[in-house]
């Protein structure tokens, strides 16, 4: 007899589960995302976990290391977000708007990985001519590598055993469907029983996995959300679709550090790594203008460059216009009224516009300090200097306080050939002299427009 169905209202934005609809989600807050799902109480997923999991426990000294050799992807970039390379077994998730270049990537590593590795990369979004397409124009035609464009999430499984690949890329989970779930593909349901059934199956052979997940911000499909407590790690591919440049970052990691992220281009040939992202930020920078200023923050471990303008000019009627991009709105509104409180310069009457070049977004908060000074310049009308970088922390009294990693941020200023670095004055008490850069340590803010002048 088949089992009868029960009807559950699932969140799309945490997965949280009521036997009863709300119009708020009661777990994450959410409004509208509840949607009715029907659930077999017994689920295929579940009948192949129980066959498949080991039910003896090891000591942890019998159980062999495995887990340290790492495929590389020919990605540098791609290599440190995740920690070194690929590891043996791995659930990797890559996340990201539409069109952002999560297909172009994982497609373009077959290539390298593809001398070594048996590839097999499932498509539920394009047809095998398309992926040819796309492989031609990335110059991917390794031997190695097998497309299969399947949505059947059981048949795909199939190929895990049958095609035996080294590793496989799954694009996306969204088309994925598995049969024994009674809800449509992209469901929340759907995607968590999906990813958990690959888990069960690429933990069990060693295989490593890529999941391409869409991110949707009006909660109809389910976002990788509910997927990634189950995944190793999770990669979150960002950029502004305007500009070329793409940022890979790494949220989650079970096998390396999170903070890392990887830089790219967006080419006519695919991507490609940018290794000097402090010079691609700063390139075309005018010279000798009023309200530049060129901050050093860190992502991750890397310090970077990028070049951040203010403009202030008079209001014309009502109130005045603030404008933030690449920047928080409510920080610049407080690094307004500090400078007027704290440091004396007027913006009351002034429209102030800041925007960070190259796409960028500049979260923290050694960003305030440049971000002032370009506005203070902006306002004087009075270039800082074309060899200035600044970071430091804006307090609410108007001191500049110290941040950490002070040391690679100089040495990433004085590599890319600035010779004034405005920092704060807490920071530069720590650190040994320089030749050939002049460090200027500033504790108030009022004192720091006044320092480089
Ligand atoms: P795609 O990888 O299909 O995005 P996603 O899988 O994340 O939805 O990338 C599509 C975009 O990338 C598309 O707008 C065109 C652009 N693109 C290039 O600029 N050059 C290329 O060589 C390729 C393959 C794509
Ligand atoms: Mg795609």
């Amino acid at each position: 007899m088949p089992a009868k169905s029960k009807t559950v209202y699932l969140c799309s934005q945490c997965g949280f589960e009521s036997p009863k609809w709300y119009g708020k989600c009661p777990s994450c807050g959410e409004w509208n995302t509840l949607n009715e799902e029907f659930r077999v109480p017994e689920k295929a997923a579940s009948a192949e976990r129980r066959g498949a999991s080991a039910s003896i426990s090891s000591k942890i000294g019998d159980i062999s290391p495995t887990g340290e050799k790492r495929y590389k992807t020919g990605l540098k970039e791609l290599d440190r977000v995740l920690g070194g390379g690929i590891v043996h077994g791995a659930l990797m998730l890559i996340g990201g708007d539409p069109g952002i270049g999560k297909s172009t990537l994982l497609l373009q590593i077959c290539q390298h990985l593809g001398k070594a590795l048996k590839i097999l990369y499932v498509s539920g979004e394009e047809s095998a001519r398309q992926i040819k397409l796309r492989a031609d124009r990335l110059q991917v035609h390794s031997d190695n590598l097998y497309v299969l464009c399947e949505t059947d999430m059981e048949t795909v499984l199939e190929h895990f055993r049958s095609d035996a690949p080294d590793l496989v890329i799954i694009d996306s989970i969204q088309t994925m469907n598995l049969a024994g779930v009674a809800s449509s593909s992209g469901s929340v349901a759907q995607v968590r029983e999906c990813t958990n059934a690959i888990m069960h199956v690429a933990k069990g052979a060693d295989i490593p996995v890529f999941i391409v997940g869409h991110v949707n911000k009006d909660g109809a499909i389910a976002g990788p959300k509910v997927m990634e407590h189950i995944v190793d790690c999770v990669l979150h591919f960002e950029g502004d679709r305007n500009t070329s440049y793409r940022i890979l970052r790494c949220v989650k990691n079970r096998y390396g550090s999170t903070n890392e992220i990887g830089v790219f281009e967006m080419r006519d040939q695919g991507l490609r790594e940018v290794e000097n992202a402090s010079k691609m930020l700063l390139d075309g920078r005018p010279t000798n203008v009023s309200g530049t200023c060129v901050a050093c923050i860190m992502e991750g471990t890397r310090p970077l460059l990028a070049e951040v303008q203010g403009l202030v000019s008079p209001t014309g009627f009502g109130n005045p216009r603030r404008m933030a991009t690449g920047f928080d709105y409510n920080r610049l509104s407080l690094l307004l009224a500090v400078l007027e409180k704290r440091g004396g310069y007027y913006f009351s009457n002034l429209d102030a516009y800041v925007n960070v070049v190259g796409g960028l977004r500049l979260d923290e908060p050694a960003a305030d300090l440049p971000v002032a000074l370009s506005l203070i310049s902006s306002l004087k009308d009075k270039a800082l200097g074309d060899d200035v970088v600044a970071f430091g922390e804006i307090g609410l009294a108007g001191e500049i306080r110290s941040v950490t990693n002070a040391e690679n941020r100089i040495n990433e200023a004085v590599r890319m050939g600035f010779q004034k670095i405005v920092l704060p004055y807490h920071n530069l008490r720590t650190l040994p002299k320089r030749d050939g850069v002049k460090l200027i340590g500033v504790k108030m803010l009022r004192d720091a427009y006044e320092a480089l002048g």
